[in-house]
């Protein structure tokens, strides 16, 4: 077993608070492998933003389990040597059983997400209270969750959403304990969530029904991701075969972080940037071959990505 705190990581509570207070929100960035670390560290550093590196079943299964950990650690020794030691967790994300989010917390997790929403309510509600149970044992916070994002989620899938249900959420957060609760409101997974001509919103309406319900409670965001115009059109440029879609408009998300919002999480974004800086290196390129002279600009191109969303988007900026 080893714990977080010896790691240097810390867990979601305090960041969340904080978040919730100042009108902002935490980013929650995946990551797979050294380049997306470097450039969430990097970003988030110099920004002296606080930081979320989220690692989903899928992320375990690619890079290694103890890998992952290892770069986390390492993550936070980085920030220091970048010059600000920033607040780091390490996340879960859509853990799918008890059994991953214990493996998770011996491994130094030092947060999990347990996604019981595609259970009927009361097994949401008794999957969660075990994990929570648990990880609180270790100081461990965990993120539960309500309503159906449509789009994927691992190897979850559903074709439509299903709005959280405001009369369900304090009645589950009582129950269960979890320390924040993700909510669906209209965002959704992947990057094709809209088709052009089609008008994506995010329901505020049902947020601050859910906020009075819940004073103050940290809420998270999946599946926001904005899916930005000019990057799909370089990846379709540099040979890319990408269908027309529409992400989450930046500005709307901008002002759910100014509510209970505390948590944003962005994984296709950092994709379709990563995508379209290789792309266009192996274009113009070809005889390139030396995987430094891909997977920099590639870092470059998520670095400044990263940087937009804290600095434009979450309001996360100088709030390490
Ligand atoms: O919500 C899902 C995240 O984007 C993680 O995706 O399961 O393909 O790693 P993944
Ligand atoms: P996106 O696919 O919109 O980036 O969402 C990521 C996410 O919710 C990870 O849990
Ligand atoms: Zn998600």
């Amino acid at each position: 077993m080893v714990s977080y705190k010896e790691l240097g990581l810390v867990n979601s509570r305090e960041i969340f608070a904080k978040a919730v207070k100042g009108g902002y929100a935490v980013p929650a960035f995946n990551f797979n492998n050294m380049e997306q670390m470097q450039s969430i560290i990097q970003a988030c550093v110099e920004t002296k933003s606080p930081v979320i590196l989220q690692v989903s079943k899928g992320a375990r299964q690619y890079a290694n389990q103890t890998l992952l950990r290892y770069m986390a650690q390492g993550a936070v020794e980085y920030a220091k040597e970048l010059g600000y030691n920033i607040p780091i967790v390490l996340h879960l994300d859509h853990g799918d059983s008890y059994e991953l989010c214990v493996s998770c917390i011996e491994l130094g997790f030092s947060s999990v997400m347990i996604d019981g929403s595609s259970l009927p309510y009361e097994e949401n509600v008794a999957l969660t209270k075990k994990v929570v149970e648990y990880a609180h044992k270790y100081d461990v916070t965990v993120e539960g969750e309500l309503g159906v994002l449509a789009g994927v989620e691992d190897e979850v899938c559903a074709e439509a959403h299903t709005y959280t249900r405001p009369e369900e959420v304090e009645d589950f957060v009582k129950k269960t304990g979890v320390d924040s609760l993700a909510i669906s409101i209209g965002t959704s997974h992947g990057a094709y969530k809209f088709k052009p001509g089609q008008k994506p919103e995010i329901r505020l309406d049902i947020l601050h029904e859910i906020e009075k319900r819940i004073p103050g409670f940290p809420i998270v965001l999946h599946g926001s991701s904005s899916v930005p115009q000019d990057i799909v059109a370089q990846i379709n440029h540099y040979g890319g075969a990408l269908k027309d879609s529409i992400g989450i408009p930046e500005d709307q998300l901008r002002e759910a972080s100014k509510s209970a919002v505390c948590k944003i999480n962005i994984d296709s974004d950092g994709r379709l940037a990563m995508t379209g800086a290789i792309r266009k290196v192996f274009a113009e390129k070809p005889a390139e071959f030396d995987p430094r002279k891909y997977l920099g600009p590639a870092r470059d191109a998520l670095k400044e990505l990263y940087m937009h969303k804290v600095r434009n988007v979450l309001g996360s900026e100088n709030k390490a």
